[in-house]
């Protein structure tokens, strides 16, 4: 008998921000190298080797991401942030482990931001991982980017795609992290639930200033949002 599947016509949200305790340490002990290191061959082969200037990190968790595009991009600084005091710690640990700190500075806030929370008005560019989909709104999320790149700066931005039911959600956890600890595997979960389908992104920037960024799905979990502002 085939199994029975629950369509996702719509996201679930999620809580927002991680900040539980063993939720940030399953967190930054798992083992995110290949999508990670996916968003930095993404981010070269689509912008080129030669990246410099300051970017932005918009809920940059324990800062794996952060650490891999400064190892990339000799000449890029980074400011990060993220909501989460504890995410903060493990990311404050693991650039001093890298010896990063020179190139790296951490703030925590919490979308929506006023422009008060961060030293720079905008940024050359904006790097981002997985942080739409936990957001209550795409409004929160594009009125920031909007208002950190600057002109012709550099928008890149991966999140996770909603998939077509339940099912295959959960066919999605157990194929990548089937040996995670559960709590990684709710939050998982829970993140694919929340997400949005590639088109839901595309037919909000119409609306918007950021309608010259190209949309594309980059894997059977991901989509790309990129270009320049
Ligand atoms: C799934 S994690 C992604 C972390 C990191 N970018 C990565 O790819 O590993 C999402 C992060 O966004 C943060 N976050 C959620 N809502 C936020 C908000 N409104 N403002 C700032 N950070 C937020 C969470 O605390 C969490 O650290």
């Amino acid at each position: 008998m085939p199994k029975e599947r629950y369509p996702l016509h719509q996201r679930i949200p999620e809580p927002e921000i991680m900040d539980e305790e063993e939720q940030v340490r399953a967190y930054a002990e798992a083992d995110f190298s290949a999508p990670h290191e996916m968003f930095v061959d993404l981010f070269e082969e689509r912008l080129g080797k030669d990246i410099e200037g300051l970017f932005l990190d918009l809920g940059c968790g324990p800062c794996d991401i952060s650490v891999r595009f400064l190892k990339r991009f000799p000449k890029a600084q980074l400011h990060a942030l993220d909501a989460s005091a504890p995410m903060l710690s493990q990311a404050e640990r693991l650039i001093s482990k890298e010896g990063l700190k020179e190139r790296i500075r951490l703030f925590h806030a919490r979308l929506p931001l006023s422009g008060n929370e961060l030293p720079c008005k905008t940024y050359d560019g904006l790097i981002v991982n997985s942080l739409l989909h936990h957001l209550p709104n795409q409004a929160i999320f594009w009125e920031a980017v909007e208002k950190f790149a600057k002109p012709s700066g550099v928008v890149f931005v991966m999140d996770l795609l909603r998939p077509e039911d339940k099912e295959t959600a959960r066919e999605l956890v157990e194929q990548y992290s089937g040996s995670e600890p559960e709590i990684l595997k709710r939050d998982f979960y829970n993140s694919l639930l929340a997400a949005y389908r590639d088109y839901e992104v595309r037919e909000f920037l119409k609306k918007t200033n950021l309608s010259c960024l190209t949309v594309e799905v980059v894997s059977d979990r991901h989509f790309l949002v990129w270009g320049k502002r």
